[in-house]
């Protein structure tokens, strides 16, 4: 552990407030709420995002970039899409000034329980029926006894096969399906419209577009879908609650 920084005089941070601070070589996210000065690196967990720039709300930031909670006190992360905390240092104020020393220990670098990820390869899914995006790409359509007759489990199945492009779990196991309908196609006899109601983890999820793409491919695969609907909801929002204990386990989220 190295010796406390001199990093800012207590009248120059306003509170509440948050600065950009340097210490070490870090860049250091230097907050002050009621009356306390608290130190975390200045990166989200989710993305890198800069955490000073982020919202205040009493002991609680929030990522500019895709809006994840992150408690400033502890840099514990409160909410998705960041699943692990970021490092929190040592504050004190001596001499009129701030004074900042970092903390070794777990940063940013990997997400904890989650082994080390490459991106994935795009979602394989099959070239698609009338209702499926022209920019998916082609992925081989599942043959009816592989998908199982069209129900709202097989279509939760066949959910399985999209997944969160940033915390690689599937959307079904994520807890963002909220609902599926199933109707006779009008113009397609013998055939089923396919309704999805979908949240997102958060309202600015920068993945929604994907998913939505990837959603409709997913089941415009299946031969007995006629087109399909995927509708974004966002009440009751999304919360961790909804994940399952598989979802939980790929974060490392105990
Ligand atoms: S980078 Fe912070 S929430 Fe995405």
């Amino acid at each position: 552990m190295g010796d406390f920084v001199r990093v800012a005089t207590v009248g120059e941070l306003p509170d509440p407030g948050a600065t950009v601070v340097e210490v070490d070589g870090d860049v250091i996210a230097l907050f002050h709420v009621d009356g306390a000065f608290h130190a975390l690196d200045d990166v989200c967990t989710h993305d890198g995002g800069p955490l000073a720039s982020g919202e205040l709300t009493g002991h609680k930031v929030a990522c500019p970039r895709h809006g994840a909670k992150f408690d400033i006190r502890t840099g514990a992360a409160l909410s998705m899409p960041a699943v692990r905390a970021t490092r929190a240092h040592d504050v004190k104020v001596e001499d009129g000034g701030v004074w900042v020393r970092l903390r070794s220990g777990h940063g940013v670098d990997g997400p904890v329980g989650q082994a080390p990820v490459a991106k994935p390869a795009p979602l394989p899914i099959a070239a698609p029926a009338a209702s499926a995006s022209s920019t998916g790409a082609a992925l081989p359509a599942p043959s009816a006894t592989a998908a199982g007759a069209l129900c709202e489990d097989s279509v939760r199945e066949l959910l399985k096969q999209v997944k969160d492009p940033e915390l690689f779990v599937n959307i079904v196991d994520l807890g963002l399906i909220y609902g599926v309908t199933l109707a006779p196609s009008a113009e397609t006899p013998g055939k089923q419209q396919v309704s999805v109601d979908m949240t997102m983890t958060s309202p600015a999820c920068p993945a929604g577009p994907q998913l939505i793409g990837d959603t409709k491919r997913a089941l415009a695969a299946h031969p007995e879908v006629a087109g399909v609907e995927v509708r974004i909801v966002m009440d009751p929002p999304w919360t961790p609650d909804r994940m399952t204990d598989d979802a939980r386990d790929q974060l490392g989220i105990f």
